[in-house]
C-alpha cells in the first residue's frame, strides 16, 4: 500500500523553508500531496491558481510530489486522498502551541497522525508575510524564495512600486 502524506498550507507564496519540508517529506513517504488551502482566514496576495502554479514549477524535481488545492476541512480532504499523515513544519517553539492544537483536533475528528518536520535552521526566521513585505518595498528576496516566486512577486508589486515612486 502506498503511504501518502498531505502537506497543507496557505503558501502565499511558497518559500525555501516550505521546500525544505517538502524534500524531507518526499524521502519519508511514497507520495506527498502539497495542497493549497482555499478558505483560510488570511487575505492572500496570490490567487489559489497562482500559488498552485508556483508550487508545481518548484516541486517538479521531486518525482513523488503532487500539487493540489482544497476547500473545507483538512481531515475530509486527507481521508478522500487516502492519506496516512499530515505534514507540518516546526520552525521554532513559537509554532508549537498552534500546531499542537491543530494536530490534536485533527486527530480527534479523524484519527489522522500529524508528522512534524523541522526545516533547516537557516529558515527559522522565514515566513510568507516577511517575504511579501520585503518584496512589496522592492527588496531582494532571492535568498528566501525560488526564482519563479521572485519573478511573480516582482510582477505583483510592479504597479504599487511605480505608484510609490510617483508620490
Ligand atoms: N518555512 C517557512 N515558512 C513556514 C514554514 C516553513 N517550513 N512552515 C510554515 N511557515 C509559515 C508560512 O509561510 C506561514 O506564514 P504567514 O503566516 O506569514 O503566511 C505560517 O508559517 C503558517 O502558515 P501555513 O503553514 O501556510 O499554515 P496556515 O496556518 O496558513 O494553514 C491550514 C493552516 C490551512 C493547514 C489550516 O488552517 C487548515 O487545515 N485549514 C482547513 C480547515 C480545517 O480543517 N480547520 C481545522 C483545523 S484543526
Amino acid at each position: 500500500m502506498k503511504r501518502i502524506a498531505i502537506y497543507p498550507g496557505t503558501f502565499d507564496p511558497i518559500t525555501n523553508g516550505h521546500i525544505d519540508v517538502i524534500e524531507r517529506a518526499s524521502r519519508l513517504f511514497d507520495k506527498v500531496i502539497v495542497t493549497v488551502a482555499k478558505n483560510v482566514a488570511k487575505t492572500p496576495l496570490f490567487t489559489v491558481e497562482e500559488r498552485v502554479k508556483m508550487i508545481k514549477e518548484v516541486v517538479k524535481k521531486f518525482e513523488n510530489v503532487e500539487v493540489d488545492s482544497f476547500d473545507g476541512l483538512l481531515v475530509d480532504y486527507a481521508r478522500m486522498k487516502g492519506a496516512v499523515a499530515i505534514i507540518r513544519g516546526l520552525r521554532a517553539v513559537s509554532d508549537f502551541e498552534y500546531e499542537f492544537q491543530m494536530a490534536l483536533m485533527n486527530r480527534k475528528i479523524c484519527d489522522i497522525t500529524t508528522v512534524f518536520l523541522v526545516p533547516h535552521e537557516k529558515y527559522t526566521y522565514l515566513n510568507s508575510t516577511i517575504v511579501r513585505e520585503i518584496a512589496s518595498f522592492g527588496g531582494d528576496v532571492s535568498n528566501f524564495v525560488p526564482k519563479i516566486v521572485e519573478k511573480m512577486l516582482k510582477e505583483k508589486f510592479k504597479s504599487t512600486q511605480n505608484l510609490r515612486r510617483k508620490v
